[in-house]
């Protein structure tokens, strides 16, 4: 898992998207496509974690990492803290100190590109919910340890999120291909901060 991270550490993350459809072919073909040209960046952060959260250290790399890139998609997107504070709760809950921002961050200007960033971190709970019932057989829940997964995973956000993905189809390529990279981008992030949470725990302690 380790040597996972440092590998995804060392590639360059192509940051162009590739170029849209200039009309989609039926509803739903933006959010299609959107999650076509993140497919590598999703499979390589997935691939960090080959057998799921199989142990209680995998799962302070998990907390760890989805910690830093939370509180910085939060500042992106202009929300306030809730993910990260869910998150920040469970790293005390473990006895984890969380990591610190490596550089400041502003939110971002560009509404197409925040829509990039809010998909990541909406996205995400589609996963968490898997994530939960593997956090469940370590003996954790919303009251200790794992009050993100649990919130996240019941949450709304994502069902929130689906007509805004769905007016991507009426809008133009160009809008279509600013979402796309804000999300390359987020998941660039995310991937960064998963590097860096496996190499702060890099021992394979229970
Ligand atoms: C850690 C292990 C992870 C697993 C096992 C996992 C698993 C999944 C699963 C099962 C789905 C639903 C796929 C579908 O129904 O089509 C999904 C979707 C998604 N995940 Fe993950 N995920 C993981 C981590 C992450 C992380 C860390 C992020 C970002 C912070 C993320 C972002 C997304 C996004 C954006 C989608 C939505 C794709 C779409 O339908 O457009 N995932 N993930």
């Amino acid at each position: 898992m380790a040597s996972n991270a440092s590998a995804l550490g060392k590639d360059a993350t192509p940051r162009t998207a590739p170029v849209p459809p200039a009309t989609p072919a039926r509803a739903g073909a933006s959010h299609a496509w959107l999650r076509a040209a993140t497919a590598d960046l999703h499979a390589q952060v997935d691939g960090l974690f080959p057998d799921g959260i199989d142990s209680a250290q995998t799962y302070r790399r998990y907390l760890l990492g989805m910690h830093r890139f939370t509180a910085d998609c939060e500042v992106a997107t202009g929300h306030g803290p809730r993910a990260s504070s869910w998150l920040a709760a469970d790293l005390a809950a473990l006895g984890v100190p969380p990591m610190p921002t490596r550089r400041p961050r502003r939110a971002l200007l560009d509404d197409a590109r925040r829509l990039g960033w809010e998909y990541v971190l909406a996205g995400s709970s589609l996963g968490a919910r898997v994530l939960l019932r593997a956090v469940a057989r370590l003996g954790l829940d919303d009251m200790r340890g794992a009050a993100f997964l649990a919130h996240h995973a019941a949450g709304e956000d994502w069902s929130r999120l689906q007509p805004r993905l769905a007016a991507l189809d009426e809008g133009d390529a160009r809008r279509r291909a600013s979402v796309a990279s804000g999300a390359r981008d987020a998941f660039a992030h995310v991937r960064a901060c998963f590097a860096r949470s496996f190499d702060a725990l890099s021992t394979d302690t229970p």
